[in-house]
């Protein structure tokens, strides 16, 4: 097979096979085919688009290129939930012990943040503690014991998609739907999931701005998922301003405990236990979604969720009376209210300034060496459609040190108001199978 045979077949639109596809991932990764030829072709795969068929193709021999785990030693269906990014997005630290108070196993792997969307690997290390390199067989046998286990991404874990994924971004092709759909279902078929939860944000935070192209990107992944023999299913959510109150890892942490004692802020708490009604589903424990609703509920109330938090950051070495007692986390030395320069009701908010203005006080990463300051961070006193007045604060930033005036500006800049009264935003758009 020639390179340059795929290339043309795919610049005049015509569709690869499997054969194809795989032959062009085998032969990328070994070195046989240079970067300058994989960038024709990820660009002539932005132009043309790719079947559903030839996805999925690229999704298994991608998945197919490194390590795979074996979760076939955990008893139950296995059932992973993917969010595609957002500020604030602590939904993983809540649902995962929400679904593990009902017996289905959480084999999670998890990856750190980078720029103004956090990791849940970053939230979780906030507990004293907390260990997320942990083998396969630890992994494993704490699933097994605890029904939920988290660790960082293995090392060699879909290095074609790695590799593919860094040329992208060089070479103006990252935004194309195909393209991201397969690199996303490659890493979650390797991570060895039964079944598959989606959660595609759309907004001003999320990588698919606009709700029409989230919509393509979670009917590709749906599709890829369930032709792989995966059952999978996608929530569109909202994603224009940060999920929750608070942006910073212990900050999250501290409300993702409030959310399972049953006092989470609305649209925290309703997202997750959608997220976890679909999982409970698809993990056979229920057979709609309303069922499933009610037995997530019942964990928050009867507080077996909490309990199986506990488990779960002992059973990783995380100091758990964190979980009762969250002054036990981080706490910043510096609290200081950024206050609106305007009255009126918000009307928007830049979640993706919120983002960065967090990471600038040192809760994310610029790049990837960084060091992160797990105490520190941004709560969110207004959100959209809240009246605030004139010197009222925005938001309060939980700082340790003191030149924060630069992030309080940004802060401020990414509100929006309106004299007119403006209503709470949608939070779920559209729920896909
Ligand atoms: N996230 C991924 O994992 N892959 C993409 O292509 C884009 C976002």
């Amino acid at each position: 097979m020639r390179m340059i045979d795929i290339i043309t077949k795919k610049r005049d639109g015509e569709s690869l096979n499997e054969e194809e596809i795989r032959w062009f991932v085998d032969a990328y990764s070994n070195g046989d085919v240079p970067d300058y030829q994989a960038s024709a072709f990820a660009m002539a795969i932005y132009f043309k688009g790719m079947s559903q068929a030839e996805a999925a193709a690229l999704t298994y021999a991608m998945a197919e290129s490194g390590d795979q785990l074996d979760l076939s030693l955990i008893e139950g269906v296995k059932v992973d939930k993917h969010s595609t990014g957002g500020v604030g997005d602590k939904t993983t630290l809540i649902l995962g012990p929400l679904v593990a108070a009902l017996d289905i196993p959480v084999a999670k792997m998890s990856g750190r943040g980078l720029g103004h969307t956090g990791g849940t690997i970053d939230k979780l290390e906030a507990f004293e503690g907390f260990r997320t390199e942990i083998d396969e067989e630890e992994f494993i046998q704490l699933v097994n014991t605890n029904k939920m286990a988290v660790a960082g991404q293995s090392g060699n874990l879909t290095p074609a998609d790695k590799k593919l994924y860094a040329l992208r971004d060089v070479t103006a092709t990252v935004n194309s739907i195909p393209l991201i759909a397969s690199s996303v279902m490659s890493k979650k078929i390797a991570s060895g999931a039964d079944a598959i939860v989606l959660d595609v944000k759309t907004g001003s935070g999320a990588f698919m701005e606009e709700i029409e192209e989230a919509r393509q990107l979670a009917e590709a992944m749906v599709d890829i998922g369930n032709s792989l023999d995966r059952k999978t299913m996608a929530v569109i959510s909202n994603m224009d301003q940060p999920l929750g109150r608070f942006v910073g890892n212990a900050l999250e942490v501290k409300e993702a405990i409030e959310t399972l004692q049953g006092n989470g802020p609305d649209d925290l708490h309703e997202l997750s236990i959608t997220l976890a009604s679909h999982m409970a589903v698809l993990g056979g424990k229920a057979d709609n979604e309303a069922e499933g609703r009610e037995l997530v509920e019942k964990t928050i109330k009867d507080k077996s969720a909490l309990e199986k938090m506990k488990q779960f950051i002992k059973g990783q070495g995380g100091n758990a009376e964190a979980v009762d007692h969250s002054e036990l986390l981080a706490n910043a030395n510096i609290t200081s209210n950024v206050v609106s320069a305007s009255s009126g009701y918000v009307s928007g908010m830049h979640a993706a300034e919120i983002g960065k203005a967090a990471m600038m006080l040192g809760a994310g990463r610029e790049t990837k060496d960084d060091v992160i300051d797990h105490a520190v961070g941004i709560e969110l006193t207004k959100k959209i459609g809240d009246y605030v007045e004139k010197g009222e604060p925005l938001a309060v930033m939980h700082a340790n040190h003191e030149e924060t005036e630069n992030v309080a500006e940004m802060i401020r800049n990414a509100f929006a108001f309106s004299k007119e009264k403006i209503e709470k935003p949608t939070l779920i758009f559209d729920t896909i199978y």
